[in-house]
């Protein structure tokens, strides 16, 4: 039986960080809302022209040195985003170009928040039944572009990143498994509203902005990840003891606390970057997990319980051996 594990983690930021002061200065909101209401205190901006790519590239350099591997060792390129650099070619193509990568498949999918969960999925299953030996899994992120700068009930949410993990075949586990699902029921309540073949014109005009009911997503995220931790833990016969970090989407603190008290795991089990990142979609889980790996508080052989919650409704989990 053929494993993934988990042998090299990155992380990019852009330079630019707004804090919920910045904000107060835009929008009709205070420093304590935003707080109190989602944990947030600050989020990194890219800069004019830095692109989603630009992010994705530092954080794959990142984890690539730290797997120590080259660009010749990489078989597979999965990439969660919702917000890439073109429409096409895809953002895989477009790393491959800036790191000399020839030739393996290199593709992005869209799953909203749970982009990385979902890209690691795939890459995890590629790995297993044999066909790539060595892969690069990413989730990147600009949501600060497509929000409306108006809307205090989002703009105060979002910020950018990339976050990236290196997986290589073995024979002892790694991945333990991963869970993913979807319900587009719910696809009112958390949305972009224009594309390519709809809309393209708002699109072109600026013109559209993520829209939420954020209140109700709230209380179908809590449920569900509740839901899918008891999943992960059946699946892997394990209890809740058995965990020794959470590392769950990062979108607001409420949420995380719900979801660690479901685990009965104190929050100091829980990587929390939720202050200092805000909301940063599909790069969220993959830079919390880089965070707790570079301050040493994930050690090998730690047992780690990955989780995300997002637009469509798209929902998933990762059980990793680290
Ligand atoms: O990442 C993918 C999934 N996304 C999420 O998981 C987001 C889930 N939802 C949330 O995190 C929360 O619902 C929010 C943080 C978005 C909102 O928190 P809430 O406690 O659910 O607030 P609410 O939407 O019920 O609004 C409460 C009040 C409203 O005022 P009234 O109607 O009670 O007078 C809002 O207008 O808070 C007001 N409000 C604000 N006030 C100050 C909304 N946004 C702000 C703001 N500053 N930025």
């Amino acid at each position: 039986m053929k494993y993934s594990r988990i042998i090299g983690t990155g992380r990019c930021l852009p330079d630019k960080v707004v804090t919920n002061a910045d904000l107060e200065k835009i929008v009709d909101t205070t420093d304590e809302w935003i707080r109190s209401r989602t944990g947030i205190e600050r989020r990194h901006m890219a800069a004019e022209g830095e692109t989603t790519c630009d992010l994705a590239e530092g954080a794959v350099r990142e984890a690539m040195a730290a797997a120590e591997i080259g660009p010749d060792d990489v078989d597979m390129i999965v990439i969660g985003s919702t917000t890439p650099d073109q429409v096409f070619p895809n953002m895989g193509c477009l790393l491959q170009a800036r790191l000399g990568i020839h030739g393996p498949a290199a593709f992005s999918l869209e799953a909203a928040c749970s982009g990385f969960i979902f890209a690691l999925s795939v890459a995890d299953k590629y790995v297993r039944c044999g066909d790539v030996k060595t892969a690069v899994v990413v989730g990147a992120e600009t949501l600060t572009r497509i929000v409306d700068w108006n809307d205090r009930g989002t703009c105060v949410l979002f910020g950018d990143g990339a976050g990236a993990v290196v997986i290589r075949a073995d024979d002892e586990p790694g991945i333990l498994s991963t869970h993913i699902h979807a319900d587009g029921a719910y696809k009112d309540l958390l949305y972009f509203p224009s594309g390519v073949s709809k809309g393209f014109d708002q699109l072109k005009a600026g013109a559209d902005a993520v829209q939420m009911r954020g209140n109700e997503v709230f209380k179908v995220a809590v449920n569900t990840l509740g839901q899918i931790v008891d999943e992960t833990l059946e699946a892997n016969s394990l209890g809740k003891e058995d965990i020794d970090w959470l590392i769950p989407h990062q979108a607001n603190i409420r949420m995380i606390q719900a979801t660690a008290k479901k685990l009965g795991m104190p929050m100091e089990r829980v990587v929390l970057t939720v202050q200092d990142h805000g909301n940063t979609s599909a790069a969220s889980v993959p830079m919390a997990l880089d965070v707790a790996v570079r301050d040493g508080r994930i050690q090998r052989g730690d047992r780690l319980l990955l989780e995300a919650f997002g637009g469509g409704f798209t929902w998933g989990s990762a059980l990793v051996r680290y």
